[in-house]
């Protein structure tokens, strides 16, 4: 058994639906379909009793606020025709063109009253009828189809599958049971119990049989005299009492007990005939039968059955872990595979084992709707794609706005750095590059070349040349800074720290050059001056 539900994939989520129409209730199982995974999401189970088909139908569509974009649902196997046939060739197509021909014979209404689909269950070599294709063929009156599609549409369902009730509980044995044995699946419902044989993974044999749960509360209505009520209320409760009981307060549970077993009798024994007759017909043992349907919830059924057929007995179940997520399923569980099942056909690929009536005049024609809701899934993928590309872009561009502001405030701060008299800046961008510009030509002024850095040697150098030979001065201290040179030294008259002066203005890098002092040395000697340059 496996723990995962896979369908078929397809890149769109699917909503499927699976619609269980019963005589006794209407069961909705809703499911996610995505990349071949289903989650299961909702379950309903309605009674019969309370309204009509399309109202209750109806209502469970609207509580549930259900959008599906398939709705899977069945027609009894009682309303359709099943053959078993072997074609002599393997070629599909061939197949599919002869199978009409091959029917004919055999129902007993015209051709064109019917709709007909089929599955192969083998294909064969080709090599005459021995070696042939088996094909699962099923007729349906195109009334019985349109009734069904009509009583659907009254409550605004559209079912893209409408697939055979019998292979239902197909669908979901062979998701979770893998197994090569050949078993019988048995849905044992109200009024109508499915059978169907499962050989090789293959729905070798499907039976319907008009027999069910509603056949054992009339037998109890009629054998204790009491109405259906109360007579479904004694089948509830007591179910199968398999070993004798000796206590008095036990005679009526005896008594329901032993009314059921008879009730069971003449499905038990058609069950024993159609098990038999596959048996022998295939030379093929049926190893196990799994039940499921609500009328498998009779207390000790499974054991009954199985002391009566000889046969090992189990109830079908779906992996807990997927009905863990679907709210409403308590005590559902043996109703659900049926349901399931037709969930899983809607998420089937065309050529799985299963049948779809929806053909001729009656298919399925909400493909256009479908593809409609493609195009605008599509435009709406575009539409995002746009919006996230605006997005990447607005945020890039708010990235580099920022980055912008960061570089405009380094700027700001190497120029307030470089020029810290400056308190006016409008565009440091703008107010450094002249900056620069002014002392680049500075630079060049003072013989600097492109490459050469302004140093205080260079401009020492610079002063030095500028000094004539004659003019009697010494100078002792230099010190520069960014913006002003401070000249220290001394000469023999004051007249020559005039010229000195008057030398140096003439730099043309020079902003202004003042003596800021002038005075006479101690011994009277020499005249002691300091010169600031602006620069
Ligand atoms: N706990 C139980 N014990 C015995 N029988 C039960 C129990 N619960 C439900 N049933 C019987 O199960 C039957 C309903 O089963 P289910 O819901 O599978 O039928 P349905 O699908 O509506 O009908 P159908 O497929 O036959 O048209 C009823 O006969 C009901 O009495
Ligand atoms: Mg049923």
């Amino acid at each position: 058994m496996r723990g995962d539900f896979h369908g078929i994939g397809v890149f769109m989520a699917r909503k499927i639906v699976g619609l269980d129409i019963g005589s006794h209730s209407i069961k909705v199982v809703v499911a996610r379909e995505r990349l071949g995974r289903i989650d299961l999401q909702q379950f309903y189970e309605r009674p019969v009793s309370n309204g009509s088909l399309q109202e209750i139908i109806r209502g469970i569509f609207q509580e549930g606020k259900i959008h599906p974009d398939i709705v899977v649902s069945s027609v009894p196997g009682n309303r359709v025709s099943v053959h078993y046939l072997k074609i002599p060739f393997s070629d599909e197509a061939k197949i599919v063109k002869v199978i009409p021909y091959e029917v004919e014979g055999v129902i007993p209404f015209p051709l064109e009253d019917m709709v007909i689909d089929q599955f192969i269950l083998s294909k064969g070599n080709g090599a005459g009828p021995e070696h042939g294709s088996s094909v699962c063929v099923a007729l349906i009156k195109k009334e019985t189809l349109k009734d069904h599609i009509d009583s659907l549409k009254g409550a605004y369902i559209d079912p893209k599958v409408i697939e055979l009730e019998s292979l239902a509980l197909y669908h979901t044995y062979t998701e979770w049971y893998k197994t090569e044995d050949t078993v019988a699946l048995l849905d044992i419902g109200a009024s109508r119990s499915n059978l169907c044989i499962v050989s090789k993974g293959k729905p070798g044999y499907v039976r319907t049989f008009n027999r069910g749960g509603n056949g054992i509360t009339s037998t109890i209505q009629d054998n204790l005299g009491i109405g259906f009520e109360e007579a479904e209320e004694k089948k509830i409760s007591t179910g199968i009492i398999l070993y004798e009981t000796t206590g008095v307060e036990e005679d009526d549970k005896e008594t329901v007990s032993s009314v059921i077993k008879k009730g069971l009798d003449p499905f038990i024994t058609e069950l024993k005939q159609s098990l038999h007759a596959y048996e022998i017909q295939y030379n093929e043992p049926v190893s196990k039968l799994y039940i499921a349907g609500g009328s498998s919830r009779l207390i000790n059924i499974d054991k009954f059955l199985g002391n009566e057929l000889d046969l090992e007995v189990e109830h079908l179940s779906v992996p807990n872990e997927m009905l863990q997520k679907l709210p409403g399923v308590e005590g559902a569980g043996t109703l659900i595979p049926t349901c399931i099942g037709l969930v899983l056909r809607g998420a089937q690929k065309k050529h799985a084992s299963g049948l779809n009536f929806r053909k001729g005049e009656y298919f399925y024609r909400k493909e256009v709707k479908e593809s409609t809701g493609r195009i605008l899934y599509i435009i709406a993928a575009i539409i995002v794609v746009i919006l996230l590309g605006s997005i990447d872009f607005y945020s890039r561009y708010q990235d580099r706005v920022a980055r912008h502001q960061q570089i405009k405030s380094d700027i700001r701060k190497a120029y307030i750095e470089t020029f810290p008299g400056t308190t006016n800046i409008v565009s440091e961008n703008q107010q450094l590059k002249s900056a620069v510009e002014e002392l680049k030509k500075k630079v060049t002024a003072l013989g600097g070349g492109k490459n050469r850095a302004m140093g205080a040697l260079d401009l020492l150098n610079t002063i030095n040349e500028k000094i004539p030979k004659e003019l009697q001065v010494n100078i002792n201290d230099f010190f520069m800074d960014k913006s002003k040179i401070r000249l220290q030294g001394n000469s023999d008259s004051f007249e020559n720290v005039e010229r000195l002066k008057k030398e140096l203005e003439g730099i043309t890098l020079f902003k202004k050059v003042d003596v800021s002092e002038a005075k006479l040395s101690a011994d009277q000697k020499l005249v002691k001056f300091r010169i600031i340059i602006d620069l």
